[in-house]
C-alpha cells in the first residue's frame, strides 16, 4: 500500500499560530518559570518551536510514553519508555504534546505527573481531536488547532515512524 500526503495546515499557518499560543503562555506565566515536559517522540518539534518563542524562563525535560506503536490506531496500552530526569516538586509544569486523540496517553501521564507534587500542571497541544476522546479528565489548557478525525502527520507526528520531519501538518491518504 502506498500513501500520499495532502497539506492540511501549511508551515506559515502553523508557525503563526504557535507564536500566538507562545505569547498567550508567556503572559499567563509572567513572573514565573515554566518546566516544560516534552512527550517523545511526537512532541519534540512542537516543543522546540514553542519554547523558542516563550519570554519567561524555561527548563526542559523529556518523557516517552508510547501507545500507538507503528499502527494508525491506539492500542489502549500506555507504556513509559523513558521517565523524566528531574523531580517536579514545586514546579510549574507544562506538558507539551503534538496531538490529543483518545486522550489515553495524557490521562495516564497527567495522573503520574500530578502525584509528583508539582505546583501546577497544564497541558499544551499542537493539535486536538475533541471528537475522538474516550477518557474524561484530559483538559487542554492551550491548543493551537482543533482538527477533524483524519490521520495526520508532520511536525512530529508519524505514520509508521515516517513523516515526523515534514514542516507542515498533512493528512495521509491511502490509495
Ligand atoms: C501519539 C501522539 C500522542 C498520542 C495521542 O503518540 O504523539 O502522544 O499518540 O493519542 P491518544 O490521545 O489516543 O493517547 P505515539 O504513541 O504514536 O508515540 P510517538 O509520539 O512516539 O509517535
Ligand atoms: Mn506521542
Ligand atoms: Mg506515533
Amino acid at each position: 500500500m502506498s500513501e500520499k500526503i495532502r497539506v492540511l495546515l501549511d508551515e506559515e499557518t502553523v508557525e503563526k499560530r504557535i507564536c500566538e499560543v507562545a505569547a498567550q503562555i508567556s503572559e499567563a506565566y509572567k513572573g514565573k518559570e515554566i518546566h516544560m515536559i516534552c512527550v517523545l517522540k511526537g512532541g519534540v518539534f512542537f516543543m522546540c518551536e514553542l519554547a523558542k518563542r516563550i519570554t519567561v524562563p524555561v527548563t526542559l525535560d523529556f518523557m516517552s510514553v508510547s501507545s500507538y506503536g507503528d499502527d494508525t490506531k491506539s492500542s489502549g496500552v500506555v507504556k513509559i519508555v523513558k521517565d523524566l530526569d528531574q523531580p517536579l516538586e514545586d514546579k510549574e509544569v507544562l506538558v507539551v504534546e503534538d496531538i490529543i486523540d483518545s486522550g489515553r496517553t495524557l490521562s495516564y501521564l497527567l495522573d503520574v505527573l500530578k502525584r509528583r507534587n508539582p505546583n501546577s500542571v497544564k497541558l499544551c497541544t499542537l493539535l486536538d481531536k475533541p471528537d475522538r476522546r474516550v477518557v474524561e479528565g484530559v483538559d487542554v489548557d492551550y491548543c493551537c488547532f482543533n482538527i477533524p478525525d483524519e490521520f495526520v502527520v508532520g511536525y512530529g507526528l508519524d505514520y509508521a515512524q515516517k513523516y515526523r520531519n515534514l514542516p507542515y501538518i498533512g493528512v495521509v491518504e491511502f490509495e
